[in-house]
This record gives C-alpha cells, sequence and structure tokens, in this order.
C-alpha cells in the first residue's frame, strides 16, 4: 500500500481528497497546522472510510519540523501539498503572512520531496493565474496575467518555483491541479467546508443564508456583461475536484506523465452566474433565497470557465456532478451542521 502525504490534509478540498485516496487503497498521512481546520474532520474522514488517516499537526513554516517529519516517513510515494493561506482580501492586508505561509512552506516541502525515492508532487494551484482571460473558455495555455493579489501571486509564484526545480531535478514529477470555483461537500455531509466567521465565497453565503445565519446575501454587480448581468464562474463538486488528485497522482506513480511539469485546469467547463447559482440552491432547497444586489466587488474578473479538454483527455479526468448536484450536496452540509 503507498503512503500518501496530504498536507492541509483537514481542510475543505484537502479532507475530500483524503476520503477519495482511501477508497483507492492508499495510506494516508495528514499534517495539517488546525490554523483553518479542525481535529472533528478526521472523525468526518473516518465515518466515511472507516479508516483513521494518520494524523500529525505540523506547522510547516517551521523548517526543522518539515525534515524532522520525513526522517520518520521516508517511504511516502507521494505528496498532495494543500496547506496554504486562501483568503484574498486577508492577503491584501497581510502579505507577508500569505508569502510566507505559501512560499516557505512550498520550498522545504520541496527540498524534502527531492530526498524521497518517489518523488511525485501534486500542487493546489487556481484558475487565478489567469487574470481575467481574454478568451473564454480558458485554455492551460492561456497567458498566466499579472496577479490580483498575493494570494494570487503565491499561487503563480508556486507554480515557478516548482517549474524551475524540475528543470534541474528530473527525478521530480510535478502537476499543479488548476481548480476553478470548488463547492459542494461530501454526499454523505459528514465533511464539507467549516469557514471560519463570515464567509467570503458565494456559496457558503448563500447556504449560511438559507440556514438563517445571514440575514441577505449581497449579489455582487448586476451590470456585467454576461447573460444576467452577474459574474460567471464554473463552480466545481469538491468530490469531483478530490478525485482529479487521486488520477494525477496516479498518473505520476504511474510515469505516465509527458513531461516532469505538468498543469491542468480542473473544472467542469460550464460557467454560470451568480444568479444561476441562487436559483440552483432555492431550486433544492425548495426555498426562495433573500438577496440583493450590491456594488461590484474589487478584484473579481467577468467571468472564468475552464476549457477542461486537457484533463478529460490526457489526465483521463471529468467532472461527473451538475451545478444543482454541488448545491444540493452542500446544503445538506449546512442542514446538518445547523441541526436544521
Ligand atoms: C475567489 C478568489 C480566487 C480563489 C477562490 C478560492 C477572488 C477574485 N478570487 O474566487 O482567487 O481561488 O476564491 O477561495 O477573490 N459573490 C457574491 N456575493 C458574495 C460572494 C461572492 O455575489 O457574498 C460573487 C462574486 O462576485 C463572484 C462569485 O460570487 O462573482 C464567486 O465568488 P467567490 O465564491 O468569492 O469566488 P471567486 O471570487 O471566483
Amino acid at each position: 500500500m503507498k503512503k500518501i502525504l496530504v498536507t492541509g490534509g483537514l481542510g475543505f478540498i484537502g479532507s475530500h481528497t483524503v476520503v477519495e485516496l482511501q477508497n483507492e487503497g492508499f495510506e494516508v498521512v495528514i499534517i495539517d497546522d488546525l490554523s483553518n481546520s479542525s481535529e472533528t474532520v478526521l472523525e468526518g474522514i473516518t465515518s466515511i472510510t472507516n479508516k483513521k488517516p494518520i494524523f500529525e499537526k505540523i506547522d510547516l513554516k517551521i523548517k526543522s519540523s518539515v525534515e524532522d517529519f520525513f526522517k520518520a516517513h521516508n517511504d511516502i510515494s507521494g505528496v498532495i501539498h494543500f496547506a496554504a493561506s486562501k483568503a484574498v482580501g486577508e492577503s491584501v492586508e497581510n502579505p507577508l503572512l500569505y508569502y510566507e505561509n505559501n512560499l516557505n512552506t512550498l520550498i522545504y516541502m520541496l527540498k524534502e520531496v527531492l530526498d524521497l525515492q518517489e518523488s511525485n508532487f501534486i500542487f493546489s494551484s487556481s484558475c487565478t493565474v489567469y487574470g481575467q482571460a481574454d478568451t473564454m473558455p480558458i485554455t492551460e495555455s492561456a497567458p498566466v496575467k499579472p496577479a490580483e493579489s498575493p494570494y494570487g501571486n503565491t499561487k503563480q509564484i508556486g507554480e515557478e518555483i516548482i517549474v524551475d526545480t524540475c528543470k534541474v531535478n528530473s527525478n521530480l514529477n510535478a502537476i499543479a491541479l488548476r481548480y476553478f470555483n470548488p463547492i459542494g461537500a461530501h454526499p454523505s455531509a459528514n465533511i464539507g467546508e467549516l469557514p471560519i466567521g463570515v464567509p467570503q465565497n458565494l456559496v457558503p453565503y448563500i447556504t449560511q443564508t438559507g440556514a438563517g445565519l445571514r440575514d441577505c446575501l449581497s449579489v455582487f454587480g448586476d451590470d456585467y456583461p454576461t447573460s444576467d448581468g452577474t459574474c460567471v464562474r464554473d463552480y466545481i463538486h469538491v468530490v469531483d475536484l478530490a478525485k482529479a488528485h487521486v488520477i494525477a497522482l496516479q498518473r505520476l506513480l504511474n510515469r505516465k506523465n509527458d513531461s516532469n511539469f505538468e498543469t491542468f485546469n480542473v473544472g467542469t467547463g460550464v460557467g454560470s452566474t451568480v444568479l444561476e447559482v441562487i436559483n440552483a440552491f432555492e431550486k433544492v432547497s425548495n426555498s426562495s433565497l433573500n438577496y440583493k444586489f450590491a456594488p461590484r466587488r474589487k478584484g473579481d474578473v467577468v467571468s472564468a470557465y475552464a476549457n477542461t479538454t486537457r484533463a478529460n483527455t490526457v489526465l483521463g479526468w471529468k467532472a461527473n456532478s451538475s451545478l444543482e448536484d454541488a448545491m444540493q450536496s452542500a446544503w445538506k452540509w449546512e442542514q446538518k451542521i445547523r441541526n436544521l
């Protein structure tokens, strides 16, 4: 049984990926510093898979802790590196925190991965690297645009660090997955998204409004050049996204990669407006959502959705869930954690 390290494995995408890895027979070791997650997620994972992953609470910013971890676990066959800070607004307020959290940790990890017998590395990247792309849907060859925030910049620089390291280390095999907008929860509703404080992202804000925790959703902008004036995004079910990680990892383990650094868009290929997301929520919850139009949010792009041809044909992965499926699971999870 291959042993896989998942950093940030108690977070939203990380926890769903741990479940899919265990389902495929991998042994999983989780590192998480619990800065934006909870140890109770371990119970959620275990209740789904009946296998408790190994968990170590480690702050990856402490280089010696990373080194000590790999001394004790030199039999790791692959690393999926989620651990990072992800709040765009916070990154503008505190850029050094983001550069330290997202880049120092990446560097320390890569140094250790290079010394493993099997140096396989999956990096959490983002469609944010494309900014407002000139053409839709966005292919992987679309130019990387100047980042709108330090958070976005850490994803761009992170990819560059990996590219440069791959160039001079042929034993290192890496894949950067550029996520579009992950939403939803495991169908069991035993794990899901746990935003701390007021959610910044659309779907948790919607479900919290539906659950009565928030009065009203503000829809940021109604005059964009889109079908209904609201922004378009590619919302992908987190379980589909989690599966993409397992397939990417298997590609590296089986040496099926075409080069030692590859990128893939991970989205559905379908663009949905904010109002379409609200409609999907209203349908699955059989309720009407309280929302109002508000000014545009600074930094928002008009439209971003993926061309998924490369992921479909080269990686052999495809999103299966619809927007409604994803909203249904997000709502089921919200109801469960609020005891509704
Ligand atoms: C954001 C980040 C992206 C990051 C992702 C992960 C920006 C510009 N992008 O994506 O880099 O990878 O989060 O967390 O911040 N909306 C509302 N009302 C709300 C919240 C959102 O109308 O209360 C709208 C937004 O204007 C946007 C859409 O919903 O059109 C999606 O927003 P959000 O969920 O925050 O994701 P992104 O901004 O696409």
